[in-house]
């Protein structure tokens, strides 16, 4: 692991346990992610990709399976055993007589370890989940579950927005709604880099992501966003203490009544800025959605909520499971740009998992292709494209439909994606692969650096 490395993943191996067998979902992922960049995940349904991004995160189900070998390292924390004085494991599987497997779970070791996860969680890595409706907790509005994470990770944030907002003088404003307004890159990252002025500046350039406004809608609302009620002493106190301990709070949660009056200003707050989080992913009439249900909304409109929560941190390394599947064509293209932006504004890494190779070619730097719990190549986009080098990748690239193949059958790879309990013994891809050899049906490749950076696990090479 070097600086440029924003996290790794080192020969990963998962396992479920189900009544048919322990499913062997990941077996041996190896990657890393570079400081920001995107890297794309493609392969077929039912690979692992959903799996390596649940181990990531910690999110493997206690009760399903667990990681059983490897490491992922994170700003120097593996991910995988993130309590490095917890010696034993929390989740096991243990091996009994007659083959059978059972798996194990010590709870306050469990968690323990949840409980540590989460400062990372949600603030330095967040996810976009696959399935909204499982991500989203049914039972709470979505206002609620938006402004919960802004709460618990970034008090001090908001306390700083509102600082910004009220201790700008005139001129200072209008200089920066210039700015943002003419779009003046420089002057616009001089204020990005100053910690007083970088939130307003941030709340002022979320309402030029609004295609739909006008240039004079777009300056009347700019100066509409400092509209506050002037703070008193006591609320002044309170956020000052905010941002400089750091959002702890050391004084005024011994007063639990005047704690709840200047905590408000918070809530407030986290409100305002869950409503620009969902203006940024075009969901506009953001004070109604805040009030509902997850089950009121649609499906493309959950999604997007789901976006605007993972966005809500400014995570250092974003993973989205197929985020824009969902979702129409502009809308699609509106979330990219953002993904984009993210990257612009805070030098993030993501990993983006999709099917949708057209999307990868549009937003990936580098290209990862999975097979059956394996990543099979790996390489700098234009490589995967041009060049693949697996016949598993040449096969993916081939049954994309083009121009030229309209009138002709499409190519399909044959066979299916096999059985994660029982997976074929060496390359898992032999049984399907045009050219196999007799060695791929017994020894796992290894993967090769072919060409600078492009690497695939192969016995043709
Ligand atoms: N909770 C679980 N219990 C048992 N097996 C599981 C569980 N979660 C995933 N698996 C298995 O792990 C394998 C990988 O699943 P995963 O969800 O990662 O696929 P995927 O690549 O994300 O597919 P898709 O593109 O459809 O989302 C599958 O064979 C699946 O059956
Ligand atoms: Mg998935």
């Amino acid at each position: 692991m070097n600086d440029e490395t924003m996290i790794t993943v080192e020969n990963l191996k998962v396992h479920f346990v189900t009544w048919k067998g322990v499913v062997k979902a990941l077996d041996g992922v190896t990657f890393e992610i570079r400081k920001n960049e995107t890297l794309g995940l493609v392969g077929e349904t039912g690979c692992g990709k959903s799996v390596t991004s649940l181990s990531i995160m910690n999110l493997i189900p206690p009760t399903d399976g667990t990681v059983v070998e490897g490491h992922i390292y994170f700003e120097n924390i593996d991910m995988t055993n993130p309590l490095v004085n917890m010696k034993k494991p929390d989740v096991w599987l243990k091996y009994g007589r007659k083959g059978k497997v059972k798996l194990k779970y010590n709870r306050r070791r469990y968690v323990k370890r949840q409980e540590f996860v989460n400062k990372i969680r949600g603030k330095k890595i967040a996810m976009i989940f696959q399935e909204p409706m499982t991500a989203l907790n049914p039972v709470l509005k979505i206002g609620y579950q938006l402004t919960e994470p802004l709460i618990y990770h970034s008090k001090n944030e908001l306390a700083m927005r509102i600082l910004s907002r009220i201790d700008i003088n005139n001129a200072n404003f209008s200089d920066m709604v210039d700015a943002v307004l003419n779009n003046k890159e420089d002057k616009i990252k001089s204020y990005l880099e100053d910690p007083k002025l970088k939130p307003l500046m941030e709340q002022l350039r979320s309402i030029m992501f609004r295609k739909d406004l006008t240039r004079l809608q777009k300056s009347e609302r700019m100066n509409n966003i400092r509209n506050d009620k002037p703070l008193n002493s006591l609320e002044r106190k309170y956020l000052e203490e905010l941002v400089e301990n750091n959002g702890h709070e050391r004084f005024f949660w011994r007063f639990p009544i005047i704690h709840r009056i200047v905590f408000k200003r918070i809530i407030m707050e986290a409100e305002r800025k869950a409503m620009e989080l969902l203006n940024l992913v075009n969901i506009y009439n953001a004070d109604i959605i805040l009030k509902e249900y997850p089950h009121e909304l649609s499906g493309g409109m959950r999604q997007r909520v789901m976006i605007a929560m993972a966005l809500a941190n400014d995570p250092k390394l974003l993973i989205a499971d197929e985020p824009t599947t969902a979702l129409d064509v502009t809308t699609q293209a509106q979330i990219l740009d953002l993904m984009k932006d993210l990257k612009y504004r805070i030098g993030s890494s993501i990993l983006f998992i999709t099917h949708d190779l057209g999307v990868i070619a549009d937003i990936a730097d580098r290209v990862a292709v999975m097979y059956a719990g394996n990543i099979v190549e790996i390489g700098p986009k234009d490589d995967i494209f041009y060049k693949p080098k697996h016949p598993y990748t040449q096969g993916l690239l081939k049954s994309i439909p083009t121009n030229k193949t309209m009138k002709e059958k499409l190519h399909v790879i044959p066979g299916s994606i096999p059985n994660l309990v029982n997976p074929p013994a060496g390359c898992r891809f032999h049984p399907r692969c045009p050219h196999a050899m007799e060695i791929c049906t017994r020894e796992k490749p290894v993967m090769k650096e072919i060409e600078k950076d492009h690497y695939v696990a192969c016995w043709l090479y």
